[in-house]
């Protein structure tokens, strides 16, 4: 039978090692020539001429540096569905790279080792034709030693082909993005010396037990635990050893060595099995607070460079992320080495997906078809053999969205016949004939429940959850508390870390920006930082949903809970303010209690953590730290705000009322401020997740005209004050919304009392319920005394505190990638819009607002695709609302949760205005 998609010409997979043997690094500048089809003509000879062609950086993604371009498609594959043919239009990239060998390498063994070749590498060596890599992000090695030539120069050529067999095999949601975008090295293999190395490293309480499978004859040292010179393959059992766990990533330095060689290791004792249907870690539950990770960076593609994903786990880190899926193949190598030493779970993914064969009723998918096998049982060896020494990797994945078929068994079989220890994962396949988990990907709260709650069967998995696609997600406070009350419910993994943007000015592209024919426009922008990975506000709010000190108010008391799974609260610190109205008037610092994992205990402060005498809103606000790291924060009322006097006394007189003056009902200054507004409005600019998803709500709004309601003042009734009454409405409908303004005034400020009701048979959620008001541009500065510092929504606001804070209107902006609705601040009591003078508008709630500010309608904000889109105007745009639709996460998975819903009900407003 045809073998297709496989690699041809390479040896045995082996793990990725550190040693001291000699190598070379090929990475830099080679020549480089593209051409449209696979058939390019000979290239490869020595001394072929390359005089003319361009230069390129290995490791790239060529079409990052303006050689064809990018294309993104999610589900569909971007060529017929006629496996295992791929286009004659096939881009192939030619690259040629001279290497001075040492003359001491002669009679040395040396392979040449490719870490990532998309999507097929045809590699020649001084001429001969030594193989083809096929399984893009995979390791692969040839032995050269019959091609070089040690102490003369040799000419390494690689053509690769964009599509290949393989690429059926690889229809992962990114861009396609051909090229050698990892590292090639040269490597000498010493005779005698070690090239292959399994490290077992089990803790069973406070015992480990270490077997290191090595080549017969090598010695290991491990000086740590006084192991100098041991035995490889046998047990050697080890007292007082520290076990390995994401919250102590305890690792020993460790060597194995032969007379020619030494391998160098980093070794972590950890048992990771499944007992009595919950996954353990010595013993105890495994809860994934995970991510998806994809390998993208906006301006090299597929190319990372290392001090960019330190940067990136150290910002994981910071939001107490402690596990990633390597969503959907393996990662760099070098990626499991840091999270071993600073501590994450990792499910190691197989490079395997053929989604788009779901597109044609999984008719000839490779997951059910035997000319496939082999392909995939090597891919999923050389991802178990690359990366089975990292005692972070707790799982293999089979791969992902690759329907079910024969070839599941085989891969499976192959993965547990190389590492019988770990359990094994994959989503695709409801049966789970074939894992040791039950995974699912935007389960709802309800099925995440009725699992939870069903007898017997696996650990259960979220391999993907809240969507971060745009302004989201909301839901992670839901979820948490499933994965809390069900112990089989062991976590999971945000979709995804990272927006995948593309670079392109101030701005960032995606789908259909390069003139992709067919393309998935901006699903690729999903990620909880942004693609120069700046912390998008999703990761606030995981950070603080993810926190492991839990601070909880409790009636009149905080709870201090320990969230941690594997150690106790010694050495974290609480340090606690207490502020009135905002403004601090007492700090302290107390040690936390030495709380175990789990336990929970009401917290004790000093006398001076309570409200002083007086007035005013109290708030006991303590954060805890560990390490420099706040790892948790919660608030307590100590006292409720006196409720706010409404101006009032008076009278309505031509067309003024206090310092406000109106024309036909509508405000139009205050004091020496110029206004328009404030007007009913309804309208958001959807969301990724209003406007994606099974039953976009946003289809419904804008059916319902809530886009491009119409006014109609229907009263005007002055006196004590001014009422005015307004029907609202869009074209074409009878449903209405009957809006009536209330002003009272004193000689200082004016008081809004809005009311609204529906009328009709209003059968959709409304985006928002508020105002919009337009002010000077010139009142850019923002103070608030509410929820902050950052964006929050009903449903996303865990990581907004009630407190004083200052910023501008150009800061308030979230520049999603894809402008949408954002920037809202949430449930603020008063705020404060100047000018550089100090001039400007405040704004008291009556108790509490949500503030939106912004240099661009909501109509501008709803028309723009890209950031550069959104231009500021003279004015700024404010919404002061009662409420907004919740965000949830239906840009894939479920809508906001029943009590995060705006219903379209009766509801009031009321704001003083004061002109400052
Ligand atoms: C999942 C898939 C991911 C991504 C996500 C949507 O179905 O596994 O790779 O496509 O949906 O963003």
């Amino acid at each position: 039978m045809t073998a297709l998609g496989r690699p041809e010409g390479t040896v045995r997979p082996r793990a990725a090692l550190h040693t001291d043997a000699p190598s070379i690094d090929l990475s830099g500048a080679w020549r480089f020539r593209l051409s449209p089809t696979a058939d390019a003509g000979d290239f490869w000879a020595a001394d072929f001429d390359d005089s003319a062609w361009d230069t390129l950086p290995v490791p790239s993604s060529w079409p990052m540096h303006g050689y064809g371009r990018p294309a993104y498609t999610n589900i569909t594959y971007p060529f017929p569905l006629d496996p295992p043919h791929v286009p004659t239009e096939n881009p192939t990239g030619d690259h040629r790279r001279v290497v001075d060998v040492p003359a001491g390498w002669a009679g040395e063994r040396v392979l040449l080792r490719f870490e990532g070749v998309d999507s097929l590498g045809r590699i020649w060596v001084n001429g001969a034709e030594v193989g083809f890599t096929q399984g893009s992000r995979l390791t692969h090695e040839f032995d050269v030693t019959a091609h070089l030539r040690p102490g003369e120069s040799n000419v390494v050529a690689v053509r690769v082909h964009q599509w290949s067999a393989g690429s059926y095999l690889e229809d992962q949601d990114m861009w396609w993005l051909p090229g050698i975008f990892r590292g090639v090295t040269l490597e000498v293999r010493p005779a005698g010396g070690i090239d292959d190395v399994f490290v077992h490293a089990a803790f069973d309480g406070g015992r480990g037990t270490l077997r290191v499978d090595a080549p017969a004859g090598a010695r290991l040292s491990v000086p740590g635990l006084g192991l100098r010179d041991a035995a490889v393959n046998t047990d050697h059992l080890l007292d007082g050893v520290a076990p390995w766990t994401p919250e102590t990533p305890t690792l020993y330095d460790a060597t194995v060595s032969t007379d020619a060689e030494t391998v160098s290791l980093r070794i972590g004792f950890r048992t990771v099995a499944v007992v009595d249907g919950i996954l353990t870690a010595n013993g105890r539950r495994i809860f994934f607070r995970g991510v998806n990770r994809h390998e993208f960076h906006p301006d090299l593609g597929r190319v990372v460079p290392l001090e960019v994903v330190r940067a990136e786990l150290a910002l994981m880190k910071a939001h107490h992320v402690n596990a990633i899926r390597t969503s959907h193949y393996p990662p760099h190598a070098a990626l499991l080495d840091l999270c071993d030493e600073l501590g994450f779970w990792v499910i190691v993914e197989n490079d395997y997906e053929t989604h788009g064969f779901e597109q044609n009723g999984w008719r000839n998918n490779p997951t059910d078809d035997p000319r496939w096998t082999d392909a995939l049982v090597d891919r999923m060896r050389r991802t178990v053999e690359r990366d089975k020494n990292h005692p972070c990797v707790v799982m293999w994945s089979l791969g992902n969205e690759a329907g079910v078929g024969r070839n599941l068994a085989s891969m499976a079989t192959v993965a547990r016949e190389v590492d019988p220890d770990r359990p094994l994962h994959y989503e695709g396949d409801r049966s789970c004939a074939h894992t040791d988990v039950h995974s699912r990907m935007y389960a709802t709260p309800d099925e995440v429940a009725e699992i939870g709650a069903a007898a017997g069967g696996l650990p259960f998995v979220l391999c993907e959850y809240a969507h971060a696609m745009g302004n989201g997600p909301g839901l992670l406070t839901t979820y948490r508390e499933l994965f809390e009350r069900y112990p089989r419910c062991q976590g999971g993994f945000v979709w995804e870390w990272l927006d995948h943007g593309i670079r392109r000015g101030n701005q960032f592209a995606y789908g259909g920006d390069f003139g992709e024919p067919v393309h998935d426009g901006n699903f690729v922008i999903d990620g909880l930082v942004f693609p120069d990975r700046t912390p998008s506000p999703g990761l606030a709010e995981v950070g603080a949903v993810f926190a492991p000190v839990r601070l909880v108010a409790d009636g009149d008391t905080l709870t201090v809970r320990n969230g941690y799974d594997h150690r106790d609260l010694t050495g974290v610190t609480l340090e606690w303010t207490l502020a009135v109205d905002g403004a601090p008037v007492a700090t302290g610092t107390e040690p936390a209690p030495p709380l175990a994992p789990g336990e929970s205990a009401a917290l004790s402060l000093p006398n001076g953590a309570v409200a002083p005498p007086g007035a005013g809103e109290a708030w006991l606000t303590v954060t805890a730290l560990a390490g420099g790291l706040r790892v948790g924060a919660g608030q307590l009322r100590l006292r409720e705000a006196a409720p706010r006097p409404r101006r009032s006394g008076r009278r309505f007189a031509g067309d003024t009322l206090g310092p406000a003056v109106f024309r036909a009902g509508e405000l139009v200054a205050l004091g020496g401020l110029a206004l328009r507004g404030p007007r009913l409005d309804l309208w958001r600019a959807p969301i990724d997740n209003d406007i994606f998803g099974r039953d976009p709500v946003a289809e419904r709004w804008r059916a319902a005209g809530l886009h491009r309601l119409t006014h109609r003042v229907v009263s005007v009734a002055s006196g004590e004050g001014l009422t005015v009454t307004s029907r609202v409405a869009p074209a074409g409908s009878d449903r209405a919304f009957e809006a009536t303004y209330t002003w009272t005034a004193d000689d200082d400020a004016v008081t809004l009392a809005l009311h609204v009701e529906p009328t009709g048979d209003w059968d959709v959620p409304l985006p928002r319920a508020g105002v919009a008001l337009a002010i000077p541009g010139r009142c850019g500065r923002v103070e608030w005394f509410g929820g902050g510092p950052g964006e929050a929504y009903v449903d996303s606001d865990t990581a907004a505190l009630v407190g004083r804070y200052e910023s501008t209107v150009d800061a308030l902006q979230t520049p999603y990638v894809r402008p949408q609705e954002n920037g809202n601040r949430t449930k603020v009591r008063r705020a404060v819009l100047t000018d550089p003078a100090g001039a400007g508008l405040e704004l008291l709630g009556h108790p509490t607002f949500e503030l939106t500010a912004r240099r661009w309608s909501t109509a501008e904000l709803t028309a723009a695709r890209h950031t550069d889109d959104l231009v500021p105007g003279r004015d700024i745009h404010l919404h002061l609302d009662a409420g907004h639709h919740g965000l949830g996460t239906a840009a894939c998975g479920p809508p906001p949760a029943p009590e995060a819903w705006l219903k379209a009900e009766p509801f009031d407003l009321v704001i003083t205005f004061r002109a400052l």
